[in-house]
């Protein structure tokens, strides 16, 4: 069996959707640990809930990026994953760190990328007037929310919409094609290739393969 470590800084929906995946034998693998930078994360209870180890390393607790970076890594190397899974993980890592887990570790972003990397994606697309929205798993690079799309779900954006509305709506997307990619990559079915991701042998376009 696969073994994945999510890290998580937040509420753990998305984390949730591959526990429950994981239990329900839609994605073949384990989650080993979940690591998180915010000790008062739902995140934790979630996998506390599921009997998976929880830890939670503070970056108050480090001198540097470049230390607390250090400390994520060795505490998960001991975990030995085929999968490093970013799941509402709200830290930008250092070079390093992704160097280590090159072609192993994805990231879910709120937005159709390239559009709107970084934070507050839902209140930009809104304030831009935007007509359609949405979300984005790809490879993790040293460029933040730059590596290769892998899948991509849309929804449309109504002139009522409000903040946290799209942000609901955007996370019921998020729980259907998160589930999906992990499980492409623990049945080997996706690599990354030369900075582009390869799915059953086929590279990618940039927009990843996209879902309604
Ligand atoms: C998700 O919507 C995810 O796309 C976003 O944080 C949320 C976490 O929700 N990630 C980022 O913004 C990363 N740049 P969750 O804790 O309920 O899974």
């Amino acid at each position: 069996m696969k073994k994945i470590v999510v890290l998580i800084s937040g509420s753990g929906s998305n984390l949730q959707s591959l526990i429950d995946g994981c239990h329900n034998g839609t994605i073949n693998a384990d989650i080993v640990a979940v690591v998180s930078n915010q000790s008062d994360a739902y995140g934790i209870i979630r996998a506390q809930e599921a009997g998976i180890p929880a830890l939670c390393l503070n970056a108050k607790n480090y001198l540097s990026r470049d230390e607390y970076d250090a400390a994520l890594l060795e505490t998960i190397a001991q975990y030995q994953p085929d999968l490093v899974v970013l799941a509402g993980f709200m830290r930008i890592l250092s070079s390093n760190f992704v160097k280590n887990f090159s072609g192993k570790m994805l990231n879910i972003h709120p937005s159709l990328l390239p559009k709107y990397p970084g934070l507050h994606t839902h209140r930009k697309a809104l304030e831009n007037g935007d007509k359609e929205h949405g979300t984005s798993v790809h490879f993790v690079t040293e460029e933040l929310d730059g590596g290769p799309v892998i899948l991509q779900a849309k929804i449309p954006l109504f002139t009522d919409d409000t903040e946290n509305g799209v942000i609901e709506r955007i996370k019921t997307k998020e729980h259907h094609i998160y589930p999906m990619v992990v499980q492409w990559f623990v049945n080997d079915r996706l690599t990354m290739i030369d900075g582009k991701a390869v799915l059953d042998g086929n590279p990618l376009p940039a927009q990843g393969a996209a879902v309604e």
